[in-house]
């Protein structure tokens, strides 16, 4: 069985959330990034990175820049938790957040999140007036501060997938001798 681990970052429990479905899933370990060894980074051979977007990056980011050098030999598949779904959204994040290359395309995967005003550290809830205070679009200024709750685990379902297709594959490649 190849070895496998999910490491996620997130901020009020959308991405654990998600992180905790696809362990159970999957039937592999979970580890908060700030609980991740070296030791697990070495022996993966796979590495599921989960992250939620705040003002267009990744929570994971600054991890992932530190690790690019050990994470570059591996396979790489992410799952982004955030609000917006539009497509040159979806880039921009990518761009500000991944190194070129790191991650494939195809192994990246947008999931929508959980926004609960209350719930903000009050940082966050100005964070959110400010933007959308200098929205243009009066509908958009109004549902940046609504709330709302689309994390559900039927969504993981093309994750869930890959990895069923990536675990098959490496357990039939030969081992040599
Ligand atoms: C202050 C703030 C900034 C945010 N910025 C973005 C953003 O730039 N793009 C986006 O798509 N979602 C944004 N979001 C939405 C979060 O990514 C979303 O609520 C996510 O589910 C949070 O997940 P977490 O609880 O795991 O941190 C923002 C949320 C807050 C509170």
């Amino acid at each position: 069985m190849p070895q496998t681990i999910i490491i996620y970052k997130g901020k009020y429990g959308a991405t654990r959330q998600y992180a905790d479905w696809l362990g159970e899933a999957i039937q592999q370990p979970v580890t908060p990034v700030q609980n991740v060894t070296k030791d697990q980074l070495h022996t993966a051979d796979f590495i599921l990175l989960g992250s939620s977007v705040y003002i267009g990056k990744l929570l994971i980011s600054e991890w992932i820049r530190r690790n690019a050098q050990l994470l570059k030999n591996k396979k790489l598949l992410l799952f982004v938790v955030c609000g917006n779904g539009s497509p040159k959204e979806q880039e921009r994040i990518i761009k500000h957040s991944i190194p070129d290359g790191l991650i494939d395309r195809s192994d990246i995967f947008f999931l929508p999140g959980r926004l609960i005003f209350s719930k903000l550290s009050w940082k966050d809830k100005l964070l959110l007036k400010i933007g959308a205070m200098k929205a243009k679009n009066p509908e958009t200024r109004k549902r940046m501060l609504q709330d709302v709750d689309n994390v559900q685990p039927e969504l993981l379902t093309p994750l869930v997938n890959k990895m069923s297709v990536l675990h098959a594959a490496h357990s039939s490649a030969p081992t040599g001798i």
